[in-house]
């Protein structure tokens, strides 16, 4: 089958030499796209910035901002089978990226802000995608409602849920412990490493509804 899975933070730029990020260290999304390559599935691995080593065998894709992975996914989906979106995308970019340095002045300033493009939401309303497709959700609370909401608003075949309110798990750390929510039942999966979790989700990705 082939895959796409994005993954790592995205960049927003403020001025040439500032941007507004979040703490994803990519480790979910390099773990799956390394899953998906070693259960002999080809990979198209969309990233943000991270320190991580790109998975042998994997077609990757460097991005940098909320714009440039929504044109990269909608630009590669030809022929994908599953897509995993991963990555950790801003919600929101500065209105304005100033082609010079801010310089300080006011004590108080405001950075005005507005909505990045949905990649997840849009995969079936925009791009007509209509292979399997799996969103994630990191929540600091009442994880699973919100991730139930999720998987209908963005008509996904299940959604990967995540509590991010416990530092051992989730952003920036090696283990997680998450949740599978399909339309009508639940798989939890134990606290393991990214790399564990990653095959389980592979596993749960490609099965065939009979
Ligand atoms: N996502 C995306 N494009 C964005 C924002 C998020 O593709 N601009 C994807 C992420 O990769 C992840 C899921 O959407 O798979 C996370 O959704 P999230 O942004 O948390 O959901 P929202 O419904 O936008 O709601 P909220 O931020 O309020 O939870």
């Amino acid at each position: 089958m082939k895959f796409l899975i994005t993954a790592g933070p995205t960049r927003e730029p403020i001025d040439p030499v500032r941007y507004l990020t979040n703490r994803s260290s990519g480790r979910m999304g390099y773990a799956l796209a390394g899953a998906a390559r070693h259960e002999g599935h080809e990979v198209v691995l969309i990233s943000g910035p991270t320190r991580l080593d790109v998975p042998a065998g994997v077609d990757f894709v460097q991005v940098e901002t909320a714009q440039q992975m929504y044109e990269a996914v909608r630009d590669l989906l030809r022929g994908v089978d599953v897509a995993i979106l991963c990555a950790a995308v801003a919600d929101y970019r500065p209105v304005v990226c100033g082609s010079q340095k801010m310089k300080k002045g006011a004590d108080r300033i405001v950075l005005e802000l507005e909505k990045t493009p949905d990649i997840l939401g849009s995969m079936r309303s925009v791009f007509g995608f209509t292979g399997k497709l799996v969103g994630f959700a990191a929540e600091t609370n009442d994880v699973i409602p919100y991730a139930q909401d999720k998987l209908q608003r963005k008509q996904c075949d299940f959604i990967v849920a995540n509590d991010v309110s416990r530092s051992d798990i989730g952003f920036d750390a090696r283990e997680n412990e998450v949740t599978l929510v399909f339309p009508h039942h639940l798989v939890p999966l134990e606290k393991d490493t990214k790399e564990q979790i990653a095959l389980r989700i592979i596993e749960h990705a490609t099965i065939v509804p009979s």
